[in-house]
């Protein structure tokens, strides 16, 4: 009796946790240097892996942590030419895991509890791609034909810009082609209720530095007689945003597409109840821009948010000084249709405009990445909402989602694929969090999804045949 792609799943269960808890436990941070070798450990792992299920697999290197690009084998018999292409996306780098001490288990020993796994990357984005690989391994394994090639493109950077993947990409632009791009880094708004993600939010980074006196002065002594840098900081980053949350930097909501008023019916069918975000958040009030939904100004609005602010000092009990300097790391978010250069432009001037004399100013420019959207009536888009129904055997929604994925603009941009962002994160699965987990039940959806996707995509591809 030959088995199924399903059957063969549900068998290998123990083994398929096994090797995911394997690849969870590689801490591959990118955003800390001292993890450089973690992050190449895990390519290895991960290249090895594909290679055992079956892949041509190579590991290409950069001038950060390397890509590991992985196929299906050629179809014996098959001319290639016919054949749709699917390129799926992942990355196997993760946040920190800091603050360690709030983690229930270590971050990186997974442990399963309540129908999850509990581990650094489990959902973001180990979890996510791996069960792509698993689909793709449980038709090769099985002898069940696929009816396309597909490529797996997994990085190490997503979490700090994806700069090098973006590179990558301008030069491998007709290595990579193909059909449409699948990337599973998004989420779905409660368990059971899959989504297809149309549109993602874009970033831009900033980074200031506001030094005064040349050393930290006694403020007794000086206090009242030179500027304090720190005081300095948050009053020029309080301008930048007024109280009730609108960005008041000249220019910067010019090139913001409204939301049509059909969009905004859809956004108010969605699940949300702000009694339970509120608990979700921890947050005591939800706070934001007027004449906008929660919803709306969580996924369809730009934001101006600090990230981290530091200044003088921070031992126990008081020190009694002006510090010498003071700085902030800043994002925002952007939607379509403002760029990220632009908008650093508008920034930085309004930044630099606004700071008072009593103290200097640096700006660094941090990675910026475009805001994505594509058209949910498009085949490829119908066709996997098809295949996410079969696969969940619910109906899905349309989702904007507010995160980014920096080279997701560039897919499209540069292979002129739509990008398909079939997201299997729940919302509270604590991505960038203490306690993330990857539920198990969108694993096994996730490694079932192909059955169906794949069928789907193929066909979008090839409307005739
Ligand atoms: N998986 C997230 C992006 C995401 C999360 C999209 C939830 C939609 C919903 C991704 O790993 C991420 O965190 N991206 C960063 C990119 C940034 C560093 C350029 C982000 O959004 O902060
Ligand atoms: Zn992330």
């Amino acid at each position: 009796m030959t088995e199924n792609p399903k059957q063969y799943l549900s068998r290998r269960r123990k083994e398929i946790l096994e090797e995911f808890f394997d690849y969870l436990r590689i801490p591959s941070v990118s955003t800390q240097p001292e993890r450089r070798t973690d992050a190449r450990r895990c390519a290895e792992w991960l290249a090895a892996h594909c290679r055992k299920i079956g892949l041509e697999t190579e590991l290409c290197e950069t001038d950060g942590n390397p890509i590991v690009l992985a196929h299906t084998p050629k179809a014996a018999g098959e001319s290639r030419k016919r054949r749709p292409r699917f390129l799926v996306y992942g990355h196997y780098d993760v946040q920190p895991a800091e603050p360690i001490e709030l983690w229930k288990t270590d971050p990186f020993e997974p442990a399963i509890r309540r129908g999850a796994v509990w581990a650094r990357g489990a959902s973001d984005n180990k979890g996510q791609h791996f069960a792509h690989l698993k689909g793709v391994e449980a038709h090769l394994k099985t002898g069940t034909p696929l009816p396309c090639d597909i490529a797996f493109v997994i990085e190490g950077e997503e979490e700090i810009g994806s700069e090098n993947l973006v590179k990558f990409l301008r030069r491998n632009r007709r290595r990579l082609r193909c059909d449409a791009v699948v990337v599973s880094d998004t989420g779905m708004p409660a368990k059971g209720l899959p989504a297809l993600t149309y549109a993602l939010r874009g970033v831009a980074a900033l980074e200031l530095f506001v030094s005064g006196p040349s050393r930290d002065l006694h403020s007794g002594i000086f206090g009242g007689s030179v500027e304090n840098p720190a005081m300095a900081l948050c009053r020029l980053l309080a301008k930048a945003r007024a109280e009730d949350g609108r960005i008041a930097i000249p220019g910067f909501y010019d090139d913001v597409r409204d939301l049509s008023p059909a969009e905004r019916r859809q956004m108010r069918r969605l699940p949300f109840d702000a009694e339970a975000y509120k608990r979700l958040t921890g947050a005591p009030a939800l706070f934001g821009e007027p004449g906008f939904t929660a919803w709306e100004r969580r996924t369809a609005r730009p934001t101006f948010e600090i990230n981290g602010l530091t200044s003088g000092y921070q031992g126990p009990g008081t020190k009694t000084i002006i510090p010498a300097s003071a700085s902030a790391k800043v994002t925002m978010r952007l939607v379509p249709d403002q760029e990220p250069k632009k908008i650093l432009a508008l920034a930085s001037r309004f930044l630099r405009k606004e700071a008072p004399k009593s103290v200097r100013l640096r700006l660094a420019v941090g990675h910026g990445a475009a805001p994505y959207y594509v058209d949910p009536d498009s085949p490829f888009c119908q066709a996997a909402l098809r295949a996410l129904k079969q696969a969940f055997r619910a109906e899905p929604v349309l989702l904007r989602e507010g995160g980014s994925i920096p080279v997701v603009n560039e897919f499209h941009k540069q292979l002129r694929a739509p990008v398909l962002l079939l997201g299997l994160a729940l919302p509270d699965d604590n991505a960038h969090a203490p306690n993330e987990k990857f539920d198990l039940t969108n694993l096994r959806a996730g490694m079932e999804l192909g059955a169906a996707l794949w069928p789907e995509l193929s066909r979008a591809a090839r409307p005739a045949g």
